[in-house]
């Protein structure tokens, strides 16, 4: 039997996806159409014999209490959120569940980052895991050498497959080659773990009877139950034929900015239009929207038949679009108003905001595939109104604005 855990993290994590974070945790952020978390959870349904799937993190529990009963329904797997009492880290909030882990006395245990948006070959890396025979199996992909250290850099065996150096988003080039945040371990990683955790509580032990001063020094660091998964245990295990690797040539991103969620939105539409089409609005009969390329349309959203929409437009639910109205590349979230002739273009716009007639609220992209880059996309928080012929370009507007002269390149606060 197979179980999977899904690292959501919680609210301090968020900051970087402000002003979205402000009113939904950063995993049920809807991305074509679907909490981020559940395209990591749908995949894990493709894995043979899974038992339970896991959400651990530190947000509220009540803020996971409606999407894991009613995800729990849909797929037929008991889906369940547990709650870290504070941040232990990536591997410490694994370790502090084990128990509920072992429950089902699984032979391997996969474990998968919410932040990232992947294809998630995750049966093809379970069969690569048993052949291997290690402790753990890292799904691993090759980007470009100058966005490397924004993640775990690795070199592996180009024969074996084995891990055989690691470090964790380093200053110096190590190589193109990075953790996806994607794992397959069998339970010896809870042993792994708890080595660490004992090297950790000697030392600490070992600084009290030192010094007074090494003592401030040791409370300041890192609390003693805290187990990072990158570099507490993936660093020091490589090359000690534990740990392989499954390098995935499909895509893989990772989702820490807004602009980013746009981007991953695209790629889980065109993700869709391969394997649930139905998802898709297809803009053919009379009473349609124009529709172009890959568009997500919740059903209760009234889009106007003279409205043109997309490519990579997700569309929430109660959302209305006027007649005229041009969307692009966009995330529309629930109750949105867009008003006739209304113009949206490389922007995310929140929960209950309004754009009026004849308004423009877009980005203009500076360069090639620069989604990160901060004003790459325009951002309107929630209960935004934007009045009539109003243009919003570059620009990311905090909840409750109401904007009624056009603006450049600001941020709205
Ligand atoms: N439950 C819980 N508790 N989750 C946590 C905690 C914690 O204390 N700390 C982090 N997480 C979750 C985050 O929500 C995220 O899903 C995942 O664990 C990893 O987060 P970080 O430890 O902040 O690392 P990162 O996202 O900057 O980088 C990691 O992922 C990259 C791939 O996206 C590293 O593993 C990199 O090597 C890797 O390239």
């Amino acid at each position: 039997r197979v179980v999977a855990v899904i690292m959501v993290g919680g609210p301090t994590k968020g900051t970087r996806f402000r002003p979205l974070s402000l009113n939904v945790p950063k995993p049920l952020f809807p991305l074509a159409g679907q909490p981020m978390v559940h395209h990591p959870i749908s995949a894990c349904r493709r894995i043979p014999n899974l038992a339970q799937i896991y959400l651990i993190g530190f947000y509220e529990e009540r803020e996971f209490a409606l999407y894991v009963s009613s995800i729990s329904n849909e797929l037929r797997i008991p889906v369940r959120y547990l709650r870290e009492d504070k941040p232990h880290g990536s591997a410490g909030g694994l370790y502090s569940f084990r128990d509920y882990i072992m429950e089902d006395s699984p032979s391997h245990i996969v474990l998968l980052n919410c932040d990232v948006c992947s294809s998630f070959p995750l049966p093809d890396m379970l069969e690569a895991h048993k052949k291997y025979g290690g402790m753990g199996t890292l799904l691993v992909n090759k980007v470009s050498a100058e966005s490397a250290n924004q993640f775990g850099e690795l070199v592996a065996d180009p024969d074996t497959n084995e891990l055989l150096h690691y470090t964790e988003k380093p200053e110096t080039f190590v190589s193109d080659l990075i953790n996806c945040g994607v794992y397959i371990f069998t339970p010896n990683i809870f042993n792994a773990i708890e080595d660490v955790l004992k090297q950790k509580k000697d030392r600490a032990n070992l600084r009290r009877v030192s010094s007074f001063e090494a003592l401030q020094s040791a409370t300041k660091a890192l609390p003693a139950d805290f187990v990072r998964l990158d570099q507490d245990i993936l660093s020091p295990l490589a090359g000690k034929k534990e740990l392989y690797t499954y390098q995935t040539l499909d895509f893989w991103e990772q989702i820490k900015t807004p602009g980013m969620s746009l981007r991953c939105s695209g790629l889980y539409l065109s993700q869709f239009r391969r394997t649930s089409p139905h998802l898709l609005a297809s803009g053919d009969g009379k009473r349609t929207a124009t529709i172009v390329g890959d568009v997500y349309i919740h059903p209760s959203a009234k889009v106007h038949p003279t409205s043109k929409i997309g490519p990579n437009v997700s569309i929430s639910a109660n959302a209305r679009v006027g007649a005229g109205a041009r969307l692009i590349n966009c995330i529309i979230l629930d109750d949105v108003e867009i008003m006739e002739n209304a113009v949206v273009i490389h922007s995310i716009v929140g929960w209950k905001s309004s754009i009026g007639k004849w308004s423009r609220v877009q980005a203009i992209h500076l360069g090639e595939g620069d989604h990160n880059a901060k004003l790459g996309i325009t951002i309107l928080g929630e209960a935004v109104d934007v009045e009539d012929e109003v243009v919003v370009v570059n620009s990311i507007v905090l909840p409750n604005k109401t904007l009624n002269v056009s603006v450049q390149e600001e941020i709205i606060l």
